[in-house]
């Protein structure tokens, strides 16, 4: 019995050692595994997509859209992003990394932002994309 008790304290002290190294992770590494695991299917590593089917680049275009009203929100409400099954604190975090690389201003989004952009989502995102293309120069559209 006597020797339980080392080794109780032992898978204890481990335990937090691992909690606390999920809490460490920093931002940025936390928000490029999310990317890989949550958006490269589609969006590709770099970013570039395939546009031919249907998923757009993302390298210098976003800041297209950042500059239209409206587009900022539309950013984070695709369905890629608002169904990925993070939180909103990580897709604010995922989105506050991403963007700035490629090629947009920091958004620097907060979770109370993503989950009212969550809750004001556009029924139709594929018009709603048209509708702020239509708004750029013509010469910034994807
Ligand atoms: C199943 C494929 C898929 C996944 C996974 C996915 N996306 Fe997308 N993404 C798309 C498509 C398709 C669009 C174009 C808008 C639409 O039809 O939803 C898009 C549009 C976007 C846009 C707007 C760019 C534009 O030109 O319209 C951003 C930003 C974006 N995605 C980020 C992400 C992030 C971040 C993730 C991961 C959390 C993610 N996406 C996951 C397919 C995907």
């Amino acid at each position: 019995m006597n020797r339980a008790k080392p080794a109780g304290m032992a898978l204890a002290a481990a335990m937090v050692l691992a909690v606390s190294a999920a809490s460490a992770e920093p931002g940025d590494a936390r928000a490029r595994r999310n990317y890989t695991l949550h958006c490269a299917g589609c969006h590709l590593p770099d970013g570039s997509g395939a546009p031919e089917q249907g998923v757009p680049a993302m390298r210098g275009v976003l800041i297209a859209f950042q500059k239209v009203p409206g587009g900022r929100d539309y950013l984070a409400q695709v369905p890629g992003v608002m169904n990925s099954g993070l939180s909103d604190y990580e897709i604010a975090e995922l989105m506050n990394w991403l963007i700035p690389q490629m090629a947009g201003q920091p958004p620097a989004y907060s979770a109370a932002e993503i989950a009212r952009l969550r809750a004001s989502r556009p029924v139709d995102i594929v018009a709603a994309r048209m509708q702020l293309i239509e708004k750029m120069p013509t010469d910034r559209r994807p």
